[in-house]
Order: structure tokens, then C-alpha cells, then sequence
């Protein structure tokens, strides 16, 4: 970090001077003050790195780095002193000083040291510049929808995001936007400043999810040649979303029930417990109620994470959301390859509107980016949904089972379920299943069945 402003504090000219021109030769940018009220007027203009006297002629040193850290908490200071106490340094320390240089000084260890300073400014800009941009996109707005069931889960999340730290259960199939309200809520909250660490339960061996979650000692096994810290405490005072819990083996959710209940864990091998405050996000696609019936999920661990159930509708459940969702994406995706997309036509729309969506959002997510490579027009048409429409007509509608089926019994029960969707109402019943008015009555006397409900 050449152009650097650095702010020399010491009442002594010639230690100012010899500071900056040892200084100014490395291409640093040089302020000074004399006294502790200088130096604080002088930081108000602004500067990157602080080299502060102990002593000073109107006030002490870590009563001008307790100001300094009052103004900005990341300002890195340096302090320089002749001889201090123990408690002196400590008490620095935890004032947050970076560094400090014994009087009398070599220039270069000082400027080494100025260098290492700065380039610890420039990584901690840096991850912040990042996790803004990271959380940008994540605001409640990112949620997209304007069914009822899109707004009560909106508003959801935003209660959510607001109590600090309760855990909280995502459900819902694949695609349905689990990542994203995990994000959402993460970056709405008090926590966004801090990390957001993600964690797939499915994608590891029991042993390697167990150390990447809570870490290990040193010799906890056989590969453990270093002490590592695991996602939980990296994550200290954010988020870790944990996907795919459902998967999590029994003996793993018992160590995560334990963390949930007491928010303090052991690393593997180790007899330390760590308090750590995160907040906990566990989602799954499975129903985990039919896993604990079966006995493949703990019911006192669902029970925990159960405390702030959400449900993610499938998008065939809510597809009035299918036109605001796709303009959404038209958006993105003209943003991203730089086209000029206005819509999708009234039979695109009405095509999209109908479909089952077996993959959700996602699907739909993809199945727009794909037409918006291969669109010709400003408008998407029927025919840019090719993939889908082969999907809809060509493929098989019905699977037909391994074990064969029973081609009576099944007409049956569709005739029965189609006369009780329709209320009993023949004609209507008929036309759920393609049929006319003769043709379903001919199917209720062969069934058997009573023509009124
Ligand atoms: N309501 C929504 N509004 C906007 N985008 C959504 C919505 N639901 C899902 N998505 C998008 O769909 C894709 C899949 O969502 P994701 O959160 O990964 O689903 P899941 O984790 O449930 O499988 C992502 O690109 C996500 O941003
Ligand atoms: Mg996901």
C-alpha cells in the first residue's frame, strides 16, 4: 500500500524527522502532530496507519490510541516507546495496538514493520469490500414473488432476521430457495458484518464433516497433524448454514444437539469446551418427521431445530409467481449477457404458467437463461422454450412402475379422483380426463361406481 498517509505522533522534532524521512523514502505520505490534541484534530483528516509516542507533553499514549480507536476501531497504530511496564503493554494490547517499536529504533525495522501494518489495512478493506458485495444481492427484495405464500414468507424472514440468534429450519424441495433465504436472512441481520460459512452434510465421510464443523486437535487421528479450527468457531458471531441436515448421521446429530442446547462444543480429541455465538440456518428436502418415525433422525434434535419451521412452496404450488419470476430473471440475464430482452409472449407466458416445474425455481431459473441464449427476437416465444415443450408433449407422462401396474385399476381410481376433484359434476370430471359426457358414464356403470358423491 504505496500513496499511504501515516500520522507521526512525538513531541521530539527529531524523532519526527528521522521517522519521516526514513518514511518518506518508502513513498509513504507524511502528517504530524506534537501532542496527543494535535494528534487526534490531524486524524479527523484521515490516515492509514498510526505511529504513536508513550509519552506526551499534555496526555499519555493509550489515552490517544483509546480516542484514535474510538474514531475508527481498524485504524492500525504502532506505538513507540522507551520502556514500559507489563500491564503498560497488555493494556495496549487490548486496546487493540498492532505493534510496538523500542526506542531508540532502527528506521528499517520500523519501516518493515510500517509495510506489514499497512498490508493487514489493505486485507482487512478487502474482505470487508468483499462481504458487501457478497451481501448485495441479498436483500428481502431478493425474494421474489407476489403470492401470499412469497409475502408471508418475506415477512417471516424479516422477524427472523431481527431475533438474533435463533435457529432456524428451512424445508422444501430442490430449487425451492433454500440457499437464498438462508442468505437473506444472514445478511438482514445484526450478523451481516460477519461470516457467513455454509456447510453441505451430505458431501462429506461422518469423520471429515465431524472435524470440518468442530475442528480437531492436533493427533485427534491419524491425519490430524495440526490443530485446526472448525466452521463453527471461524464463523464466531455470524451464521453457519448447515444444507442438507437430513443426512447428518446420528452420531453427528447428537453432537450438534449438545452444541445447540449449551452453544459450547469440543473440538475432536480435545477436552476444551469453546463457547462460540453463531447463529444455526438447517435446511433439508426430506420430510424429517418420516425420518424420526423411522428412526433415522433424532426427534430431540428435530425438535430443537423445529423451533422456527419454514416451508418453501413448490413453484407449482404457487405459479401465479411464474410471470414476476420470470421478468426477474429476464433481467438478470439481459444484465448479464448484455441483451435487451422485453418479455415473453402471451403463449410463452401461459406455457410457463402450466408447467408442472418439477425442479422449481431453479428450473425455471435455467430454462430462462437457456432461451435467453438462444432467442432471436426482443421477446421470448414458445419456440424458445423448445427443451420444455419436449418436456410437456414428447416425454412419458406416466411412469410405468418395474413391477407393471393394472391398467383397470388405475382408470379406475383416476376416474374417481377426477369425479372428486370435480365435486361429483360429470361433465367436468370428463374433462379432466379427456373424455365426453358418454364416455365417463360408460366408466362409472363399468367401475361401479355411484354417479353422486
Ligand atoms: N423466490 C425467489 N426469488 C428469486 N430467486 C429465487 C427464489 N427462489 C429461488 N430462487 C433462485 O433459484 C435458484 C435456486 O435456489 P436455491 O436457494 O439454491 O434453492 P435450494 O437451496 O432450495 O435448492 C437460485 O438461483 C435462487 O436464487
Ligand atoms: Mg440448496
Amino acid at each position: 500500500m504505496t500513496n499511504a498517509t501515516i500520522l507521526i505522533v512525538d513531541d521530539e522534532e527529531l524523532i519526527r524527522w528521522s521517522l519521516r524521512e526514513g518514511l518518506k523514502e518508502q513513498g509513504y505520505e507524511i502528517v504530524e502532530a506534537g501532542t496527543g490534541r494535535e494528534a487526534l484534530d490531524q486524524f479527523k483528516h484521515g490516515a492509514d496507519l498510526v505511529l504513536l509516542d508513550y509519552r506526551l507533553p499534555d496526555t499519555d499514549g493509550l489515552s490517544v490510541l483509546r480516542e484514535l480507536k474510538k474514531l475508527d476501531p481498524d485504524v492500525l497504530v504502532i506505538l513507540l516507546t522507551s520502556l514500559v511496564s507489563v500491564e503498560t503493554a497488555v493494556e495496549a494490547m487490548k486496546l487493540g495496538a498492532y505493534h510496538f517499536a523500542n526506542k531508540p529504533f532502527n528506521i528499517d525495522e520500523v519501516a518493515a514493520t510500517v509495510s506489514r501494518a499497512l498490508e493487514t489495512t489493505r486485507l482487512r478493506r478487502e474482505v470487508r469490500q468483499l462481504r458487501e458485495n457478497e451481501a448485495r444481492p441479498y436483500t428481502l427484495r431478493a425474494i421474489v414473488g407476489e403470492s401470499a405464500t412469497i409475502e408471508a414468507l418475506r415477512q417471516m424472514v424479516a422477524k427472523v432476521a431481527a431475533s438474533p440468534a435463533s435457529t432456524v429450519l428451512l424445508t422444501g424441495e430442490s430449487g425451492t430457495g433454500k440457499d437464498l433465504v438462508a442468505k437473506t436472512i444472514h445478511y438482514s441481520s445484526a450478523r451481516a458484518a460477519r461470516p457467513f460459512m455454509n456447510i453441505t452434510c451430505s458431501a462429506l465421510p461422518e469423520q471429515l464433516l465431524e472435524s470440518e464443523l468442530f475442528g480437531h486437535e492436533r493427533g485427534a487421528f491419524t491425519d490430524a497433524r495440526m490443530q485446526k479450527r472448525g466452521l463453527l468457531e471461524s464463523a464466531e458471531g455470524g451464521t453457519v448454514f448447515l444444507d442438507e441436515i437430513g443426512e447428518m448421521v446420528p452420531a453427528l446429530q447428537a453432537k450438534l444437539l449438545r452444541f445447540l442446547e449449551e452453544k459450547s462444543f469440543k473440538r475432536v480429541g480435545g477436552a476444551a469446551d469453546i463457547k462460540v455465538d453463531v447463529r444455526v440456518v438447517a435446511a433439508t428436502n426430506r420430510n424429517l418427521e418420516e425420518q424420526v418415525a423411522k428412526g433415522s433422525f433424532r426427534s430431540d434434535l428435530y425438535y430443537r431445530l423445529n423451533v422456527l419451521p419454514m416451508h418453501l412452496p413448490a413453484l407449482r404450488d404457487h405459479a401465479e409467481d411464474v410471470p414476476v419470476l420470470t421478468a426477474f430473471f429476464i433481467d438478470l440475464f439481459n444484465r448479464e449477457f448484455k441483451k435487451r430482452i422485453s418479455g415473453v409472449s402471451a403463449a410463452a407466458e401461459s406455457l410457463l404458467k402450466g408447467y408442472g416445474w418439477p425442479g422449481n425455481v431453479r428450473e425455471l431459473r435455467n430454462v430462462v437463461e437457456r432461451a435467453m441464449l438462444l432467442a432471436e427476437g426482443d421477446r421470448l416465444e414458445v419456440q424458445d422454450f423448445g427443451a420444455l415443450k419436449t418436456a410437456l408433449g414428447n416425454g412419458d407422462p406416466f411412469e410405468l412402475p418395474p413391477s407393471g401396474v393394472s391398467l383397470d385399476d388405475l382408470e379406475r381410481s383416476l376416474v374417481v379422483q377426477a369425479l372428486r376433484r370435480a365435486g361429483g359434476n360429470q361433465t367436468k370430471a370428463a374433462a379432466l380426463l379427456g373424455l365426453n359426457r358418454d364416455q365417463i358414464r360408460y366408466r362409472i356403470e363399468k367401475f361401479g361406481l355411484t354417479a353422486t358423491p
